[in-house]
This record gives C-alpha cells, sequence and structure tokens, in this order.
C-alpha cells in the first residue's frame, strides 16, 4: 500500500508557495452549474477531491475540461437534471453543493448523502431546512437526497450554526429563486465570500458576504464568466505549523495574510516570530516554544481543520496545553496515533489536554481523515526516526504537491508503495 515515509528532525527553511484554496474551489465548480454561459476557474488546487467533482459535473452533462493543471473550464449550458449517486460524488461530502445548484436551475435535483471525511456527524438538516424555506420539498431515500419545487421563493433563514456548507448551499438555491433571501447566522469563512463574489461576477446580486446577515436577491439572469479562486488558508496554516514544529524559517507566499489572523496571532502568543506583508507570511521558531490553549471557532477563530497539525505542534512544547473543539464533533481520531509516537495528551470530550515536551517517535501510522494524516506528518518531521503513514489517499484529497513542497523545504519525505493512478483516470 502507497504510504509516505518521513524521516525526522530535519529543520525546514526556505520559501513554498500555496495553491488555490480546497473549499473554495469545491464550492466555486458547482456555483458554475448556475451559470448561463461557459465559465474558466483558474487558481484551481489539483488535489482528488478537484479531479473528483470535475467527474461529477461532466456526469451531469456540464462540459467540464481542464485547460491546464490549475485552469477549468466548464461549460454548464447542457445540465440535465439527474440523480448524482454515482461514485465520484459519494466521495466528496461537498457533492451536496450539487442539489443547491441543480435545485435553483431546475426546480429538482438529487444527490447521494456526502461522504468525505469521517470525524464525527455532520448531519446536513441546515441545507434541508433552508431548502424547505425556499419551497422546496425534501426527501431523503436509500442514501439519495431529493429536493424538488414548482417554485423557489426567497425566505428569511436563520440557521442554529454559522454553517460553511448550508449557507453556501441555500446562497446557491437563492440566486435563482423568485425575491429576496436573507440568511441570518451565515458562515463568514473566506471561501463562502469567494463563492458570493464568483456568483456576482456572473450576474447574481448577493450583498453581505463575510458578514453574519447575507442578502441575496434573486432571479437575476445569470452568464459566464471567467474567475480566479483564493488562496488556500490552511494549506498556509499548515506549513507555518511545520516550520514551527521544527524549529524553522519557513516563509510561504501566494496567501492572504488577513486570513491567517487568529494562526499567526497563536504563533506569536508561542513564540515564534511572525512576519506579513501583502501576500506572504514568514515564521521563525524561537529555540523554546510557550505552550498555548488554542479553541477552535468559525471564521476568524482558529480553523478547526488546523486543531489536528497544532496539536501534533503542542505535543513538543513544554508544558501543558489545552485544545478544545467547538466546531465539529469528535475531531481527535488521530490522537490515538499521536500517543503511538509518544504524545501525552488526555481526551475529555470536546477537549484535548496536552502534556508537552514529549520526544516524538517515528512508526506505522495510519490517516483516519485528511488533517489527521496531516497532524501525523507534522509529528513526524519533528519525530526521532522514521515515520510511515498508510491511507495517505486521505491526504491526497486536500493537499496538491505535499511531498515535493515539504522536500523542497528540507524535509526528508518519501511516497512508497504502490503508484497513484494517474489523473486521466478522473477526468
Ligand atoms: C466545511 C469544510 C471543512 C471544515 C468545516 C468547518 C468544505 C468542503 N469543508 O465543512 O473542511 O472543517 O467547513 O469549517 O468546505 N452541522 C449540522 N447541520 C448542518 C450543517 C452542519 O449540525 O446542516 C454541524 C456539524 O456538527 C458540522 C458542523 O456543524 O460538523 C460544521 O459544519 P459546516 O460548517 O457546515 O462544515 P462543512 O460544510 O461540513
Amino acid at each position: 500500500m502507497e504510504h509516505l515515509a518521513i524521516t525526522g528532525m530535519q529543520r525546514l527553511a526556505g520559501h513554498v508557495s500555496v495553491n488555490g484554496a480546497k473549499n473554495a474551489a469545491l464550492a466555486v465548480i458547482p456555483a458554475a452549474l448556475c451559470a448561463g454561459g461557459v465559465c474558466v476557474i483558474d487558481n484551481l488546487p489539483m488535489i482528488d477531491d478537484v479531479k473528483s467533482y470535475i467527474d461529477v459535473l461532466n456526469r451531469l452533462g456540464a462540459r467540464a475540461e481542464l485547460l491546464d493543471n490549475h485552469t477549468l473550464r466548464v461549460d454548464p449550458v447542457h445540465v440535465a437534471p439527474v440523480t448524482a449517486d454515482f461514485d465520484s460524488a459519494k466521495k466528496i461530502r461537498a457533492s451536496y453543493y450539487v442539489l443547491g445548484a441543480m435545485l435553483g436551475r431546475f426546480g429538482e435535483a438529487a444527490a447521494a448523502l456526502p461522504g468525505g471525511c469521517n470525524f464525527g456527524a455532520r448531519p446536513i438538516d441546515f441545507h434541508i431546512k433552508g431548502f424547505e424555506a425556499l419551497g422546496a420539498e425534501v426527501i431523503v431515500e436509500h442514501g439519495v437526497i431529493y429536493v424538488r419545487a414548482d417554485e423557489l421563493k426567497g425566505a428569511h433563514i436563520y440557521l442554529d450554526f454559522a454553517s460553511v456548507g448550508a449557507t453556501i448551499n441555500i446562497m446557491l438555491a437563492a440566486v435563482n429563486a423568485k425575491g429576496l433571501t436573507v440568511i441570518e447566522n451565515a458562515a463568514k469563512e473566506p471561501h463562502v465570500v469567494d463563492v458570493a463574489n464568483f456568483l456576482n461576477y456572473i450576474g447574481a446580486n448577493i450583498r453581505g458576504a463575510g458578514t453574519n446577515t447575507i442578502r441575496i436577491n434573486g432571479g437575476e439572469r445569470l452568464r459566464g464568466g471567467d474567475y480566479t479562486i483564493i488562496p488556500d488558508m490552511i494549506e498556509a496554516g499548515t506549513f507555518m505549523i511545520a516550520g514551527a514544529i521544527t524549529g524553522g524559517d519557513v516563509h510561504v507566499h501566494n496567501i492572504i495574510p488577513k486570513h491567517m489572523e487568529s494562526v499567526s496571532a497563536k504563533l506569536r502568543e508561542m513564540n515564534c516570530v511572525v512576519d506579513e506583508d501583502e501576500d506572504s507570511i514568514r515564521v521563525r521558531a524561537a529555540e523554546l516554544l510557550s505552550p498555548a490553549n488554542v479553541k477552535t471557532q468559525v471564521y476568524p477563530g482558529f480553523p478547526t481543520d488546523l486543531q489536528p497539525q497544532m496539536c501534533a505542534l503542542l505535543t513538543t512544547v513544554q508544558g501543558t496545553s489545552i485544545i478544545r473543539e467547538t466546531v465539529t464533533d469528535n475531531r481527535f481520531q488521530y490522537i490515538g496515533e499521536l500517543e503511538r509516537m509518544g504524545a501525552r495528551i488526555h481526551v475529555d470530550g470536546r477537549q484535548a489536554v496536552i502534556d508537552g515536551g514529549a520526544v516524538l517517535s517515528g512508526t506505522d501510522v495510519s490517516a483516519s481523515d485528511l488533517r489527521a494524516g496531516m497532524s501525523l506528518i507534522t509529528a513526524g518531521l519533528a519525530a526521532v526516526g522514521e515515520t510511515r503513514l498508510a491511507n495517505l489517499h486521505y491526504v491526497d484529497r486536500g493537499y496538491e504537491d505535499l511531498d515535493e513542497k515539504l522536500r523542497s523545504l528540507g524535509a526528508c519525505v518519501e511516497r512508497r508503495g504502490a503508484v497513484k493512478s494517474d489523473v486521466g483516470s478522473y477526468i
């Protein structure tokens, strides 16, 4: 089986550039289903989830083709309302965006219940509540969600939790609903803003994205257009933390430093020197880092998608640190594997208490999800000896060229075992 072998204790130093944001790409690609003409989406990360989504679009009748490794052309004119319950749709959680986009455009849609990373219960009841508020009937049967409406009408929708997925899905449907939709307690994540910017660029009328109230005046005629995806704040944060755990000096480029504020602030609190300029951040780790308390929160709080990597870092820092996970359930599944590497962590519900200063040692470990895999790679970078990470396919869902990028910073990492299937089989 393919795995990543990491020989630890190499100090990371140098420059690295991040790709486009995974979670923005996985929403802007289906948003192109709402368009009235050809869309060209640029700065896409070439990761497995994006390859799966390209397949989903083609099966729905959109002509989606890569112009180069980071640019996708989508012609949605010939799309037909068919069920997206094939394998590629089941693989990715974000395939649920097909529901909002197709419901708005055709008044009906069906998609397999979402797959993706399996960390705790991740229901989609807020999405369903939103579609129903817009006038749709929703039926879940045999693992497939069916939505249909004679006419979608704008509505006032309050989300019980500022869910990224529900906010985007409701926006996708509401751009084609009649009249005004208001989403209260909307998610403010940068990728929510990116999808709104894309939809506005092709003719929609969405105001307030990035605040907790989003107003969508539906029914505008949408056209096609070219769009560039924002940089990936989670990939950027991953390299910032990877630099810190190795006592390194890593300069991360092609980012929006404002998106990184919670991460930069936490690393500064821990004694790292973090310098920003217009589109890059340099992190230099002090010889002795301080422990920290980290609480994950919706944006602009500390992102749950960086919690596992931060936990790996804190296991190596002398003193007691506490992580509180408030966004997702059961996102500590990787901790058993970190403990096998020598970490000392006590988990109590949504809280992990870390008795830091452990000397990690490399061993065979396995990823249970995307960021869990990244946590173990981060730990492996600081561990004595060789760490071998299995289930690498999870990590490939979210990071483009991860091993090459780590090597360019001085890490000793190597992919071993079965070779990945080539890009062609995904498109
Ligand atoms: C998105 C991201 C994921 C990130 C998460 C939180 C994508 C493809 N994935 O996932 O990487 O970790 O945001 O920033 O963009 N919830 C409900 N009912 C719902 C929706 C959500 O109970 O209908 C709860 C669940 O406990 C869930 C939590 O809210 O775990 C967060 O969900 P949400 O913000 O919607 O995240 P996702 O869109 O699943």
